[in-house]
């Protein structure tokens, strides 16, 4: 590959592009200020000006959200996993249609999976702002389901959300189309009917960035790299332990810890690989060339490209790996 088409499975997290009026609570107060991004597939946003980064269908969908302090993000539900990954700030995570069901408070590092059916919303509570990557299953992960409440404020602000996904903005003069339809607003009755969720199964679906190294293997067989698993089952090919979410997701998320300096044997994989960089400054070295990763950037691997992970500066890095599947395979050592 050349180095153009690897850069074009890069998204630097300086040059991402928000859509701040993707979702139907885009005008709600406490709500206005959120930033969604798209970064691999299409993801669930209601605009169809959201910008998509990489549309090589993954089986996943990688996107984020940056807020401001105090910017909400509104109970909805999914058809399919949501993982979050905190890359910076102080987030808290409420359940139920009406947010009161449970909540749990991450920071930097720390992952949640919040099951299908599950009404679920986020917060900002930091004193700055803060980012989170996400993961949907699926190349499609279909529609949200919003809370009762969100079409009820949405409506206070002109906003009515289509059948299709679509929004239409009255405050603008817009109208519902000929030829499509309003999205009939959830009821109280078809939000009862999702899964509630205990404050303890809450808990068995965090994972702490402290609790990672006990699941962690030294994956070239030194201590230079570790893996350590978060989402997906014990796997006997890879010599991976469970993570804490053993539920079948679509993918799977595990976590990379790099001495300074250490460079991996060259290998390939069979599945995809994208890599979500914690901290510090990471190579990817491929036949063709090389590239330099940090903080926030995206990088697709492609699938059985031979590739070196190299961390570039002397704090050692840190990253966060999806990889596509329930079962993946090990990788397989190319000639150095
Ligand atoms: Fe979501």
């Amino acid at each position: 590959m050349t180095p153009e088409e690897v850069a074009n499975r890069l998204v630097r997290y300086a040059e991402l592009r928000p859509c701040t009026t993707a979702f139907i609570d885009t005008r709600t107060r406490g709500s206005d200020q959120k930033e969604n991004f798209t970064i691999i597939g299409p993801g669930v946003a209601e605009n169809p000006d959201q910008y998509v980064h990489i549309d090589i269908p993954h089986g996943f969908n990688i996107g984020g959200a940056r807020q401001p302090p105090g910017c909400i993000n509104s109970q909805h539900s999914h058809e399919t996993a949501e993982v979050f990954i905190v890359h910076f700030g102080r987030w808290k995570f409420s359940l139920g249609y009406e947010a009161s069901d449970g909540e749990v408070e991450l920071g930097p590092g720390d992952t949640i999976s919040i099951p299908v059916h599950v009404f679920r919303g986020f917060t900002n509570i930091g004193d700055g702002p803060g980012f989170l990557f996400a993961v949907l299953g699926g190349d499609d992960p279909g529609r949200v389901t919003w809370a009762p409440y969100v079409f009820r404020e949405a409506k206070k602000y002109g906003l009515i959300l289509l059948e299709d996904g679509g929004l239409i903005d009255t405050s603008k003069g817009e109208t519902v189309p000929a030829d499509g339809a309003a999205m009939p607003p959830t009821t109280e009755e078809d939000a009862r009917r999702l899964r509630r969720m205990t404050a303890n199964e809450l808990n068995e679906c965090v994972v702490r960035i402290t609790e990672l190294d006990e699941r962690s293997v030294e994956l070239f067989g030194d201590d230079g790299l570790t893996e350590s698993a978060i989402i997906g089952a014990r796997n006997e090919d890879e010599g991976m332990p469970a993570g804490k979410m053993t539920w079948p997701h679509g993918f799977h998320v595990r976590r990379w810890k790099f001495k300074p300096g250490y460079s991996t044997h060259p290998h390939s994989r069979d599945e995809e690989e994208v890599i979500l960089v914690q901290s510090g400054r990471l190579k990817y070295v491929w036949e063709g060339g090389e590239l330099e990763m940090q903080a926030g950037d995206v990088l697709t691997a492609p699938i059985a490209q031979v590739r070196q992970y190299v961390s570039a500066d002397d704090e050692g890095a840190i990253a966060y790996v999806v990889r596509g599947g329930d079962s993946p395979s090990r990788y397989t050592r190319a000639a150095n």
